[in-house]
């Protein structure tokens, strides 16, 4: 028998705190024979985490734990005898656990999964020249890098150097591994982003080619004037919306080429900015989106974004990192204790980079 103590951030519903709950596990019978157990040593928060939390409202039956959390790395401590003998004991993890209101989640000691099943799981990556703690750059780039991969390879694209794209919030952190993809694996030579004016000189540095303020008069007519100057009237092949806008809808005829030449809208957050403080579920609902994507009269392709459970971005992701080529951008670490203060800094809507929580330590 070897029982433990599983220390979980957890909440009822909507209108109850995310709390610290304990629970008594027993390592050795914890899991089944498909089921690895990790040891979580760092969790990285999203904004999903916040809404899943805000937009729970309390029905009968639902008094239950649900835990808080997605990213996570960690070592793996137990192995069930049909895991694929690629996840062995003592091996170092990381990955994106999905589940929805699920009693298990990363912001916990321990995280119980089938790897056949949650594959978006891979081996840690080392960085090379990083003095930060391997553990936190992993727990900090699943979710958002699998978001901006998705983007750019899922929707039958052939996105190449030659190749156009406009980025809405290229602050985010899904921005942020976007702009790495695009330039490091796809070689493309025109990423325009949109941020603050405040943001600007960071996203050059990011690998950004082009960058429009969005606190200084319409971005539409910034981006025009780009369109047709140095970019040669050439429109974009895809158009990225991370932060959940609708500026260009009226005018995209103008910006984004037609289905014909394949031009794509992604967006990953509907078409209006989320108040991550009190999210409204109206303004999430996404109707308009819906119809968007549903009208056959309209002359360009568009998609909302849900995350896929894939090992392949994982992969990816990793190689990037051992590669220097991609270096999960880091906006605060946290203690498990302070897990409050990490989720006050999410909703801030001001990071750069991830909010990481450390949650073990050895
Ligand atoms: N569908 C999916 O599968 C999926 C997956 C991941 C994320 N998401 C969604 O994608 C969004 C981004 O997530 P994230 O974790 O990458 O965000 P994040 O890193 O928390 O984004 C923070 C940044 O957003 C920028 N920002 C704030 N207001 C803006 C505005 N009005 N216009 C442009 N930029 C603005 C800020 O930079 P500046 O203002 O300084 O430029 C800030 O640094 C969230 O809404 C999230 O829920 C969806």
């Amino acid at each position: 028998m070897s029982k433990t103590i599983n220390r979980a951030v957890t909440f009822i519903d909507s209108r109850t705190p995310a709390t610290i709950t304990s629970k008594e596990i027993d390592l050795d019978s914890c899991y089944d024979e498909n089921e690895i157990v990790i040891k979580v040593r760092a969790a990285a928060l999203n904004p999903i985490d916040l809404l899943v939390h805000a937009l729970y409202f309390r029905i009968p039956f639902s008094n239950y734990p649900k835990t808080y959390s997605r990213d996570y790395a960690g070592v793996i401590v137990r192995s069930g005898q049909n895991v694929d003998a690629q996840w062995k004991i003592g091996d170092q993890v990381n990955g994106c656990f999905f589940h929805m209101y699920g009693e298990s989640g990363s912001l916990s000691n321990y995280l119980i999964l089938n790897p056949a099943k949650q594959q978006a799981i891979t081996h840690m990556a080392i960085p090379p020249n990083s003095n930060q703690d391997p553990f936190v750059i992993n727990a900090a780039w699943p979710l958002v890098f699998g978001t901006a991969y998705s983007a750019l390879f899922d929707y039958g694209q052939k996105l190449g150097p030659d190749s156009k794209i406009l980025v809405i919030g290229a602050s985010t952190s899904v921005s942020y591994a976007l702009i790495h993809i695009a330039k490091r694996v796809l070689h493309v030579k025109t990423v325009v982003g949109i941020c603050s004016t405040k943001s600007i000189e960071r996203n050059k540095v990011a690998g950004f080619d082009y960058l429009v303020p969005y606190d200084q008069g319409p971005v539409t007519e910034e981006v025009g004037k780009l369109l047709v100057g140095d970019l040669a009237n050439e429109k974009f092949d895809l158009i990225f919306d991370s932060v959940g806008n609708n500026d260009f809808f009226p005018v995209i005829d103008k910006f984004l080429k037609p289905k014909s030449d394949n031009g794509e809208y992604v967006t990953i957050a509907g078409e209006h900015k989320i108040d991550y403080r009190s999210p409204n579920p109206f303004t999430l609902s996404g109707a308009r989106m819906l119809l968007r994507i549903v009208n056959p009269l309209k002359g360009y392709n568009t998609h909302v974004l849900l995350l896929p459970c894939k090992q392949e971005y994982m992969k990816v992701g990793s190689q990037l990192i051992s590669e220097g080529k991609y270096a999960p951008l880091i906006d605060s670490v946290y203690e498990f204790n302070d897990f409050e203060k990490a989720i006050d800094r999410l909703k801030s809507n001001h990071c750069k980079g991830k909010v990481v929580v450390k949650v073990t330590d050895d």
